[in-house]
């Protein structure tokens, strides 16, 4: 699959937004910031807008779509949109019955468990989920053509980052049937049925991979794949039983042709998880541009575990945005610093931004982060 010319990177140049730019390993004027869940209940605007609609109804209305993800770059000034959708998004237009639920997450009728329920999943065609996306990349167009307005007023190219949810983080949810702490059915379904687990996360690889393609061909500029809950794998296991689907997920975006005029070769990809630590040298095998680490680990610590040339996106302990404000500068300065031991640093939280965050909390953190110019 071709990009063209019309696409933001080279349109809108967002190729030369800071983003973008620190994702390929350059040190722009700035660190860029962005948050995990930036959108979302945090901000009183954004819950005037969802008062009526159920999440994963919201998520395919592309006016609403499109101002969601509009509203913290407005509000914050962060150098960064992430589309407004949900990792399970793609398994809804694969016509699987799942419902998010307000203080949970995502729940499902019918559990995976068993490789006859694999089978009954796995007949489902991924290319479905292209056919059915026209939602999905119609938000991401207005959401790209809103960006490019703001980014006019802003004088700063502002890139959508598109995502997906990693084949093991899906199954996670999958085969509990719903939110759980230690995700011990999908970790039995791995010793117990490796082929029926193989089968069910190579489809999900194909399901999320089709999900970022139509991200990317609508207007993303870069891509996520968030592997939460991938720390509660132990790195053997995270080695035979998750990563091999992972990989195949991110094959779908390399596969994606860049113009020549983007002046890169390929679209950034960043990967997410909670906890993993022990599994950063893994990681880094996926060949990934950015590694997010959350605050379990230091930044610098975390560079030398990746031991590649990667940049690093973090690590505030979302705990922080409740400190009073000298406590959260002095540890978005500690990041700062230990960031400077990657080749590039983007500032982000360890993980989402929790729902009773002060918004204007996130605002001030923006405006601190872009008053330390970062010329290399
Ligand atoms: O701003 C953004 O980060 C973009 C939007 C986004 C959402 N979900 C919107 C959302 C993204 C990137 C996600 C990804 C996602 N969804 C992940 C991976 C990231 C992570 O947080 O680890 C996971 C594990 C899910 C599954 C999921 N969906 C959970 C755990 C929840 C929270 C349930 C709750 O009510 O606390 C959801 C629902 C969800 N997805 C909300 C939002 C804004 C809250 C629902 C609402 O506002 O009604």
């Amino acid at each position: 699959m071709q990009l063209t010319d019309q696409h933001p990177l080279v349109a809108h140049a967002t190729r030369d937004s800071r983003l973008i730019r620190a994702s390929l390993g350059e040190r722009p004027d700035l660190t860029p910031v962005w948050f995990m869940r930036q959108a979302g209940r945090s901000l009183p605007e954004y819950r005037a807008l969802r008062a009526t609609q159920s999440m994963l109804d919201a998520c395919r209305d592309p006016a609403l779509v499109s101002e969601i993800t509009l509203q913290p770059v407005r509000r914050h000034g962060v150098d960064a949109a992430i589309f407004f959708s949900d990792i399970v998004v793609p398994l809804v237009l694969a016509g699987l019955d799942v419902q998010i639920e307000a203080g949970r997450g995502p729940v499902f009728a019918e559990p995976v468990r068993t490789a006859r329920d694999v089978a009954r999943v796995t007949a489902i065609d991924p290319e479905l989920v292209r056919e059915r996306a026209e939602p999905i990349a119609d938000a991401v167009t207005r959401t790209t053509l809103l960006l490019a307005d703001e980014s006019a007023t802003r004088g700063e190219p502002i890139p959508l980052i598109g995502f997906a949810g990693a084949p093991f983080t899906l199954a996670a949810y999958l085969v509990e049937g719903g939110p759980s702490k230690d995700h011990l059915r999908a970790r039995r379904l791995i010793h117990e049925d490796p082929a029926a687990w193989e089968a069910l996360t190579g489809w999900l690889a194909a399901v999320s991979g089709v999900f970022l393609q139509v991200q990317v061909a609508a207007g993303a500029s870069s891509v996520q794949l968030f592997d939460s809950w991938a720390g509660s794998l132990a790195p053997a296991v995270y080695r035979s039983a998750a990563l091999p689907a992972s990989r195949a997920a991110l094959e779908y975006v390399r596969a994606l042709r860049l113009p020549t005029g983007a002046g890169m070769s390929h679209v950034p990809l960043a990967h997410f998880g909670v906890g993993t630590g022990d599994l950063l040298a893994d990681i880094a095998t996926l060949d990934l541009d950015v590694v997010g680490i959350d605050h379990r680990v230091s930044l610098d610590e975390a560079v030398a575990r990746l031991a590649t040339a990667v940049t690093v996106q973090g690590n505030l302990d979302p705990a922080l945005l409740f400190a009073p404000p000298h406590v959260l500068d002095a540890a978005l300065d500690r990041i700062l610093a230990e960031g400077r031991a990657a080749r590039a640093h983007i500032v982000n939280l360890g993980h989402g931004v929790p729902p009773e965050t002060d918004p204007d909390v996130l605002t001030r953190l923006v405006r601190r982060v872009h008053e330390r110019p970062d010329a290399a």
